[in-house]
């Protein structure tokens, strides 16, 4: 046998040492430094599907072979829409999301729901009593679904090459180990690895595989950004744990789009698809109360219409107070410094605070119309009519930007029942309004709007 030879590299950039270094001299990182096998001397897990290669050749592009890419359909919508129309063939995806936020729930009951497929599901977390408890809660029974509780990924293919499932679910890549490597389940070196054996098995049986993976608070997929790269496929499940909802979110998608995403209510039985979240994040109330406004924003490609909620109060102490949640603080700041040099309104000794109904967090930059009208309405303690919603960007000098797909918008504004909506005059030229039954107002300029609602 060969003597196993190693080298180092930085986990953040891949530079390579043949010593450890505190500071990487490429990325300029600090303690990103790990060991990594470079010649394993050993049999590797997956050798017995190795294809005998030929060496590379030159070929013209025209004479390449493009076979349709096969897809299954799955029975969930949702997570279609987010693979892009189905798991493909051969598939290596990536699903990470913080720990409790229901990966291994979401997942459990995909694999139940394939019933025409052997699907296998490997934990290296949970016990089979575990797991057979929260299959009991989903309500789903499928003879062709099997459990496998092992780490070592040697053990897991033995097991694959005598079941020949049609779909792996790996939960999770981190507790995966491999015996080529020495360094505990979770190192960056052992994820690279686990991962780059399965992407192997996933390639060449074309068995579509899918590894989950826990993140950071900071929303990094623990250790290696190295892991996207690998895959095909990046799910992101996200969501406030204190909320019911969730998002599946398409970061890197090598077979489809990555503005889908999928929505999901976690229920005392599972996950449940959201197919019209719109009507849940608009809180129904009769009387109205100030410093409430509905925005028509965008996730991925759909529209989606949401409660913006602001307060603001006397500041007591000297310097006031700015909270948000589910929004930026940055972009807060800026619309307040609008308001304040565009319309001369004293947000200076105010607390302000606002939220995003439903636990969400909004990045479209079309819901700033929408937060500063619940900023004026809860200012002048004027409530806003709950038959209105707004669309439009806000820019530094108090104008009204225009925002993409807006005929989108305003379609799913009427089709809720709203009345009115508020959008960019910038917006307005490229359509036609007299195709709509609800009120299309264009304004230009912050001032404007105000004057319009109170
Ligand atoms: P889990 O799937 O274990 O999260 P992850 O794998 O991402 O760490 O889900 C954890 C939470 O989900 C747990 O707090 C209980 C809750 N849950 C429900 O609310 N309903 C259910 O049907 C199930 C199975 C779990
Ligand atoms: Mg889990």
């Amino acid at each position: 046998m060969s003597k196993i030879k190693t080298a180092f590299f930085c986990s953040n950039c891949g530079y390579e040492s043949t010593k450890w270094l505190g500071k990487c001299p490429s990325c300029q990182e600090w303690n990103t430094f790990v060991e990594e096998v470079i010649d394993k001397g050993k049999e590797t897990g997956w050798k017995s599907y190795e294809p005998n290669h030929a060496p590379g050749k030159a070929i013209a592009l025209q004479n390449v072979q493009v076979n349709e890419e096969r897809r299954i359909t799955t029975a969930d919508a949702e997570l279609n829409r987010v693979l892009g129309g189905g798991i493909v063939q051969g598939s290596i995806v990536l699903v990470a999301g913080e720990p409790g936020i229901g990966k291994s729930t979401l997942f459990l009951q995909h694999g139940l729901m394939m019933k025409d497929l052997v699907v296998l599901y490997v934990s290296g977390e949970e016990s089979e009593q575990q797991i057979k408890m929260r299959a009991d809660r989903l309500k789903i029974v499928n003879d062709n679904f099997y459990l496998l509780t092992e780490t070592g990924t040697q053990q897991i293919f033995q097991e694959i090459k005598k079941l020949k499932p049609q779909l792996v679910i790996v939960d999770s890549i981190q507790t995966l180990q491999s015996s080529l490597i020495d360094s505990g389940a979770g190192s960056v070196s052992q994820i690279r690895e686990c991962a780059a054996e399965f992407q192997r098995f996933a390639k060449q049986t074309n068995t579509p595989v899918f590894l989950i993976g826990h993140i950071t608070k900071d929303g990094a997929i623990a250790g290696p950004k190295i892991l996207e790269h690998m895959v095909d496929t990046v799910l992101q499940f996200e969501g406030d744990r204190h909320y019911a909802y969730r998002i599946l979110r398409t970061l890197k998608n090598r077979f489809g789009s990555t503005a889908e995403l999928g929505i999901y209510e976690m229920t005392g039985d599972g996950m449940r698809v959201v197919s019209n979240p719109s009507e849940i994040l608009i809180t129904q109330r009769e009387d109205q109360l100030s410093g409430s406004a509905i925005a028509a924003t965008m996730e991925g490609m759909r529209p989606l219409l949401i409660e913006v909620q602001a307060l603001v109060t006397q500041s007591v102490y000297g310097t006031p107070q700015r909270t948000v949640s589910g929004f930026d603080l940055r972009r807060l700041q800026l619309l307040l410094a609008v308001l304040e040099k565009r319309g001369g309104f004293q947000f200076g000794t105010k607390d302000v605070f606002v939220n995003i109904a439903g636990g969400l967090k909004i990045e479209d930059p079309s819901i700033d119309l929408a937060v500063i009208c619940a900023l004026l309405s809860s200012y002048e303690d004027i409530p806003l009519s709950h038959q209105v919603c707004f669309a439009g960007e806000v820019g530094l000098n108090g104008e009204i930007r225009a925002v993409n797909r807006i005929e989108q918008r305003i379609a799913e504004a009427e089709k809720l029942g709203f009345e009115k909506i508020f959008v960019s005059r910038y917006n307005k030229k490229n359509f036609n309004t007299a195709a709509y039954k609800i009120e299309v107002v264009a304004v230009s300029r912050v001032d404007e709007v105000y004057k319009a609602l109170f």
